[in-house]
C-alpha cells in the first residue's frame, strides 16, 4: 500500500511538471490569405473594439504562422526578417484559458501559465482585455549572441511580427492594433521572462464588432 501511494504522488509529480501542449491544425494562407497585398494595406488599419466571438482555432493557427511561423522549412527560416536571422520574437497567445508560447518549429502552443493575462496586457487601455486573443512580442536579447546586443534590433524585430500580424489580421477579417502600452512588471513575472527577455509590443486581435 506505502509503495502505491509513493508510485501515485510520483505519477502526480511527474504529470504536474509535464508541459500542456496544444497542436495546432496546419496553417491554410492558400484559403484563408487570398486577399491581395494592395487590398491589404489599403484596408489595413488600429481597431479598438472586439465582438467576443472566439477565434477558430484554424484561423488562429495561420495569423500565428503569418505572425513568424517557418516558411522555409529546408532552413527553419521564418515570414518575419530578423536581424543576423536571430529569430528573437516569441509570440505568446493570452486567452482566458491561459498564456501560451507559440513554438514555430512544429507549430504549437505550450502552456506558460493558467492565468488569463489580458487584463495585464490591456494595463490602462482596458478595451484589449475584450479581445478573445492577445498576442504578446517579447525579444530574446541572449539570441543575437553578442556581448551587448542593442534593444533597437529586438525592437525592430518585434516590429516586423506586429506588422506581419497587423496585415494578416486585415486579409483575415479580424480587428487589431498594436500596442506598446502594458503592465510589463506583470507580465514579466507571470511569463516567468528574465532580464534578456524584453516585453516589446502587443497586439489585441479579435472579431470587428
Ligand atoms: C510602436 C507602436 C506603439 C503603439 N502603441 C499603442 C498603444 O499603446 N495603444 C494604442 O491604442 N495604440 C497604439 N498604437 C497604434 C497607433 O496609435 C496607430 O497605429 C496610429 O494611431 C495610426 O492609426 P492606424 O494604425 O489606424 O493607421 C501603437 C502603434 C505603434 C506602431
Amino acid at each position: 500500500m506505502k509503495y502505491i501511494i509513493l508510485f501515485l504522488a510520483l505519477l502526480m509529480a511527474v504529470a504536474g511538471f509535464a508541459q500542456k501542449v496544444e497542436s495546432l491544425p496546419a496553417p491554410n494562407a492558400k484559403k484563408l490569405l487570398k486577399m491581395s497585398l494592395g487590398q491589404t494595406l489599403q484596408q489595413r488599419r488600429s481597431v479598438r473594439e472586439f465582438s467576443d466571438k472566439a477565434i477558430d482555432r484554424q484561423t488562429l493557427s495561420t495569423l500565428l504562422w503569418a505572425a513568424c511561423g517557418i516558411n522555409r522549412p529546408a532552413d527553419g527560416r521564418i515570414t518575419a526578417p530578423s536581424a543576423i536571422n536571430a529569430q528573437d520574437i516569441t509570440v505568446y497567445v493570452c486567452r482566458a484559458d491561459g498564456a501560451w508560447r507559440y513554438e514555430p518549429k512544429d507549430h504549437s502552443l505550450v502552456l506558460v501559465t493558467a492565468q488569463d493575462l489580458r487584463p495585464a496586457v490591456a494595463g490602462r487601455q482596458a478595451f484589449a482585455a475584450e479581445a478573445p486573443v492577445c498576442l504578446v512580442l517579447v525579444s530574446d536579447l541572449g539570441k543575437f549572441r553578442m556581448p551587448n546586443p542593442h534593444m533597437e534590433l529586438g525592437a525592430m524585430d518585434a516590429g516586423y511580427v506586429s506588422e506581419n500580424i497587423c496585415l494578416a489580421c486585415t486579409a483575415l477579417g479580424l480587428a487589431t492594433v498594436p500596442r506598446a502600452s502594458m503592465d510589463k512588471n506583470a507580465l514579466t513575472e507571470a511569463l516567468g521572462l528574465n532580464e534578456k527577455q524584453i516585453l516589446m509590443l502587443n497586439n489585441p486581435v479579435g472579431w470587428p464588432k
